[in-house]
């Protein structure tokens, strides 16, 4: 009985042990997880003026700078990221930098200049997230 009772500590303490070294494995470096949330931010205020037909040329082409600037902290946020990745970045900021450029003024537009920089975010993601 008391060995059973110790066995479920120990596994009690294993368990705790390891969600804590997870935790503080995770919090490391938090930068690169708050880099990709912000522009899931943007991305997300983007798709909710789509959604309302809200397409505000000033506001969306805010947002399409915003997650311009973010891109360009991808390189320093993930620094030991392979060749690969580094590229991807970079078309990312090139798409950006075009939609961007276009200032969409409507939610058609919007949504045609999106369409690349969607089509970067998924790559990325489908390789290395
Ligand atoms: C060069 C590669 C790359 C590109 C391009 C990229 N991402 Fe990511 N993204 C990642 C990686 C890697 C993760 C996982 C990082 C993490 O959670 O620590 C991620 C995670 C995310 C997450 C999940 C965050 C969470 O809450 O877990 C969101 C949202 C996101 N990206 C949005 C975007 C959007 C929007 C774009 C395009 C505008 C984009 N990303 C482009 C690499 C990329």
């Amino acid at each position: 009985m008391r060995a059973a009772l110790l066995i479920v500590l120990g596994l009690a303490i294993g368990i705790i042990g390891t969600v804590f070294t997870m935790r503080a494995l995770d919090e490391r470096n938090p930068l690169p997880h708050a880099v990709m949330v912000t522009m899931g931010f943007h991305r997300h205020q983007l798709q909710e003026a789509l959604k309302g037909q809200h397409c505000d040329a000033t506001a969306n082409l805010a947002q399409l700078q915003h997650m311009q600037m973010i891109a360009g902290d991808i390189p320093a946020a993930f620094l030991d990221a392979p060749q690969q990745f580094q590229d991807l970045a970079s078309h990312l900021r090139s798409a950006l930098q075009t939609a961007a450029q276009s200032a969409p003024a409507d939610c058609p537009a919007m949504t045609a200049a999106l369409k690349p920089v969607d089509g970067v975010c998924k790559e990325c993601h489908q390789q290395f997230r």
